[in-house]
């Protein structure tokens, strides 16, 4: 299975989501490969890779022709691989504008690999350009992490509606698994409210779990840890393995479909 974690909003925590998710599946499946597609290389950093150790990366991968396998590396974490992002990533656009088929160089990098995980998920860069792009036409579904912010409601809308246009458009066929309430602080009323908003419109594909406001999220990646590393008894590892076993459910009921 193969997931993008999309949202074209910075901040609202696709890379901190995919980091712990990857790692929350891994102690499950043992068999989780996360892709770093953003130029920012957060997700590598976050999993303790020196910025002078990014290469080979996802970007050597997209658009030279690194054959993947030479790429992936092992993690700290067990049953965990990475694929790194780079700088080099923020040319996508310009290097593959006139290459033939270039909105699915992705899923043809990860083809070979792909019967090797049982979960493959892409960290995405926020926008919605080339990269997000192969990103949707490599996935089986997408998820995408939103903070239930008044203004975020709108940007939700928006990015449904250009999730919709690129599946036409490209034949992408990945579908919504799901949105995930991020950096969820219940104390203003508003919270509550812009919640209940987002719940009464996507309904059950919003997952359960609420990833709270957490210190310990903010300071993992500066250890070059997970939350299950860094503070395996904070609250934020106990919403992210209560969101791996949601998302491992939610594969299987979608699966049966
Ligand atoms: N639940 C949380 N509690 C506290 N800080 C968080 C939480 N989720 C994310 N953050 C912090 O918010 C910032 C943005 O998160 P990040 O995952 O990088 O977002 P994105 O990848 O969508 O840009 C980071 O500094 C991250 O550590
Ligand atoms: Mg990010």
């Amino acid at each position: 299975m193969i997931i993008a974690l999309v949202n074209n909003k910075g901040g609202v925590a696709k890379t901190t989501t995919a980091v712990n998710l990857a790692a929350g599946l891994a102690t499950r499946t043992r068999r989780v490969l996360l892709a770093d597609l953003d130029s920012q290389g957060s997700a590598s950093f976050s999993l303790g890779v020196a910025r002078a150790d990014l290469a080979p990366s996802s970007a050597e991968v997209l658009l030279d022709g690194v054959p993947i396998r030479s790429a992936i590396r092992p993690t700290s974490v067990e049953g965990l691989d990475l694929l790194t992002g780079s700088m080099a990533l923020a040319n996508a656009d310009l290097a593959l504008a006139d290459v033939k088929g270039r909105e699915r160089r992705l899923a043809e990098a990860l083809a070979p690999v792909r019967n090797d995980y049982a979960f493959i998920l892409l960290d995405c860069p926020p926008s919605l350009s080339m990269v997000p792009i192969n990103a949707l036409v490599a996935a089986d579904a997408f998820l995408v992490p939103v903070t239930p912010q008044y203004l975020a409601v709108e940007g939700l809308v928006n990015l449904m509606e250009a999730t919709e246009l690129l599946r036409r458009g490209t034949g992408a066929r990945a579908s919504l698994l799901g949105l995930v309430l991020t950096q969820v602080d219940r104390r203003p009323k508003v919270t509550g409210e812009v919640i209940d908003l987002i719940r009464g419109h996507y309904g059950d594909r919003v997952f359960k779990t609420e990833i709270p406001i957490n210190v310990r999220l903010s300071e993992a990646p500066s250890f070059g840890q997970t939350i299950f590393g860094h503070d395996p008894s904070s609250s934020g590892a106990d919403a992210y393995r209560r969101l791996a076993a949601e998302v491992l459910q939610r594969c299987r009921q979608d699966g049966k479909k």
